[in-house]
């Protein structure tokens, strides 16, 4: 039963509308901030995230601190009724701490320390860095947790990149030492007889560098998931001061798309909420149903991430950005339908970056609320204050979440191990895109998808689809039988199986532990130029009933059946007629195993036959037209359905079953129903989960 999830916090029981406020760098224009104020309520903005880049402002010398600014920011915005998400400052320092201290500068894989500039680019491990961060984080707790416009903490902005300087280097070999004891687990681990490059002396051991040690995948790995905890703790210290003084007080961070450098399950813990910064290059394409799909698996793993529970839309620009190659203007409607595409999927925020667009320095041209001619008669302005007019109308969907009968897995370490594994792909093994072109085809059928890591729970879903698992952790082989013995269906592709939690191939044959519940050994695997091809057939009266031929390339695995039965087989070459798709009956469930790379055609037929006859539910009963998709919302009682419109043009729905109000305009719907371009639907129906 689906339950309701608390509010971010008690103070404000609507959708959160903002932006980014950077009011430090105006404090010398008389008028802005009054003028703010008035602008802000105008587009219906309830709250600003303050202070994410204010460290000099705050502290202008060491050991010297200039408040007054901001308790009038935020009492003001307060007395306005527009709440704050008050930052801590690490996302930048100021220049006299890094001239002070040259320690807090990071220092890159080249081992060159960089020199003052830019942002992002502390060392994690530094002893002053952390000192700093406690003194002016517990100095903003101590004056600003109790605030009644704070709503909750940001903190830093935008975790990411590594630090290679010795401090760094120091932790790493104690983090080693942690985990492996002994230098002789170590070398076994990665496999360092290979060229010589066994370790007698723990100080022999530096993080992997281009001009150095590149190719032990065990220490490449490792010293990625040491920049993870690394961070994570520097993230932790971070709250700490934060909560002493007041524990209720939410913490937030802002994450990015599929962000490679940092495991993001790690921090959920240390996280009361999930929020993330979303840029799409809308309109690169006509069809946008490939990228809106992909923000849509963002937005799930968002949501999946904190298991459930809402999460914040952090930033997004008003319009365009300034860093793509092209930075396109968003078409009429669109503004409105990926702010609201966040929300179909689990967001309880709709927040830009920024409010203001800044005078000068390298984002003067990145799309704000407000633009440099500093009124409200814009495009974008009025875009804006739709998307205010919108959310406050959807007060009864704040705190719903939806629990998904799918589940894709997308791990990072997989991840990690895959991009630097050096096999039959060196020009890309595409992990990121083959998780996508899955998870496209529930979302082109409207199906709720979670986006979960190897060690998460299975199972509560009916259907369990591991891309390209490559690592296979310990136990996971395990658990993935008991899924399927209890009647759960497993999809597994080409290239899984093959290396464990070090990074060391499985011996006896591949899939190594998914072997048994597969019921087929992969015996070699075949890459494809990009102009090459073949096809698979389906077997004349296979059990799914798909006819006819599909066409596949990139990677082939060339496989034996060891129990499972063949579906389909390759069409030509050296392997013709050998499996291509087999499925494998183990206990009362089946594991399905996708040889080789195929296309959307495939995947589209291959998971719609699955879902038809899983009995698994998409969001609306209706046939979608391409480039329309549907997400779901529910509070257990009422299920809240976002019928969306991804194409620049009309599009007709018919709705099947029951009768809907269309919450935004109060009527009903049934039956023909009429979605403008970009446009879309937030129905309620009773629920049917
Ligand atoms: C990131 C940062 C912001 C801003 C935007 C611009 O998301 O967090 O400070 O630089 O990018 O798109
Ligand atoms: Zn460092």
């Amino acid at each position: 039963m689906i339950k309701k999830f608390p509010l971010i916090n008690d103070k404000l029981n609507h959708f959160y509308h903002g932006a980014d406020y950077n009011p430090e760098q105006w404090l010398k224009y008389p008028g802005i901030f009054e003028e703010d104020i008035r602008l802000m309520k105008l587009a219906k903005c309830n709250v600003v995230s303050l202070g994410i880049f204010s460290w000099v402002t705050l502290e202008p010398q060491e050991g010297v601190f200039n408040f007054e600014w901001l308790d009038n920011v935020m009492d003001r915005l307060y007395e306005n009724g527009i709440y704050t998400i008050l930052a801590t400052p690490t996302g930048a320092r100021p220049a006299w701490m890094a001239a002070n201290y040259v320690e807090v500068l990071r220092v890159g894989e080249n081992r060159v320390r960089n020199l003052y500039g830019q942002r992002h680019n502390h060392c994690f491990t530094s002893p002053v860095y952390r000192e700093k961060t406690q003194i002016i984080n517990k100095k903003l707790a101590q004056r600003y947790s109790n605030h009644p416009g704070i709503l909750a903490w940001h903190i830093s902005n935008e975790y990411g990149g590594e630090c290679h300087c010795n401090l760094c280097q120091d932790a790493f070999r104690t983090w080693l030492k942690n985990k492996y004891g002994s230098l002789e687990s170590l070398n076994d681990a990665w496999w360092t007889t290979f060229w010589s490059h066994t370790y007698t002396d723990w100080s022999q051991i530096q993080s992997p560098a281009p001009h150095g040690e590149a190719g032990v995948h065990g220490l490449t790995l490792d010293w990625k998931r040491f920049v993870t905890d690394q961070t994570v703790d520097f993230c932790k210290e971070e709250i700490k001061p934060l909560k002493e003084i007041n524990p209720k007080l939410p913490v937030v961070a802002n994450l990015m798309e599929l962000f490679d450098g940092l495991n993001y399950w790690k921090f959920t813990e240390v996280l009361d909420i999930v929020s993330w910064d979303n840029y799409p290059k809308w309109h690169e394409k006509v069809d946008e149903s490939n990228l809106a799909s992909r923000i849509a698996m963002n937005h799930d793993l968002f949501r999946t991430l904190k298991n459930g529970k809402p999460f914040m839309l952090m930033e997004s620009t008003p319009s365009a950005t300034n860093w793509q190659a092209i930075s396109k203007l968003k078409k009429p409607g669109m503004h409105l339908l990926s702010s609201l595409q966040a929300v179909a999927h689990g967001s309880d925020t709709v927040q830009y970056f920024q409010w203001r667009k800044s005078r000068g320095s390298s984002e003067k041209f990145h799309g704000a609320v407000v633009d440099h001619c500093g009124h409200e008669n814009t495009r974008v302005f009025r875009d804006v204050t739709e998307v205010g007019s919108v959310l406050e109308k959807l007060d009864e969907v704040l705190g719903t979440s939806v629990q998904p009968e799918v589940a894709i897995i997308f791990d990072w370490e997989n991840r990690w191990a895959i991009k630097d594994s050096q096999g039959p792909r060196n020009c890309g093994m595409k992990y990121e895109e083959t998780v996508h072109s899955q998870y496209k085809a529930f979302w082109e059928s409207g199906v709720p998808v979670d986006i979960i890591d190897m060690e998460c729970d299975f199972s509560s879903y009916k259907l369990l689809i591991a891309p390209m698992l490559y690592m296979v952790k310990p136990g996971v082989g395990e658990k993935i039988e008991a899924f399927v013995k209890n009647g759960g269906t497993f999809v597994a592709t080409y290239w899984s199986g093959i290396v464990n939690e070090n990074d060391l191939c499985y011996l006896g044959g591949f899939p190594g532990p998914l072997r048994k519940v597969l019921g087929i050994w992969s015996e070699e695997i075949e890459s494809l130029y990009d102009d090459e091809s073949n096809n698979i057939i389906f077997s004349y009266d296979n059990k799914m009933g798909i006819k006819g031929e599909y066409e596949t390339g990139e990677l082939i695995d060339l496989i034996h059946v060891e129990g499972a039965e063949v579906l389909a087989t390759y069409k030509s070459d050296f392997f013709a007629g050998r499996p291509a798709l087999t499925v494998n009956k183990y206990g009362y469930g089946n594991a399905y195993y996708i040889a080789s790379r195929n296309k959307d055609d495939f995947n589209e037929k291959f998971y719609g036959e699955l879902i038809t006859r899983l009995g698994i539910k998409p969001a609306v009963n209706a046939k979608l037209p391409k480039g329309v998709t549907a997400q779901l919302r529910s509070d257990g009682e009422n299920d809240f359905i976002f019928l969306m419109n991804f194409n620049n043009g009309e599009e007709k729905v018919v709705l099947e079953g029951v009768v809907y109000e269309d919450i935004l305009s109060g009527s009903n719907l049934e039956g023909e129903t009429n979605l403008t371009p970009f446009g879309f639907k937030v129905m309620k129906r009773k629920s049917q989960i």
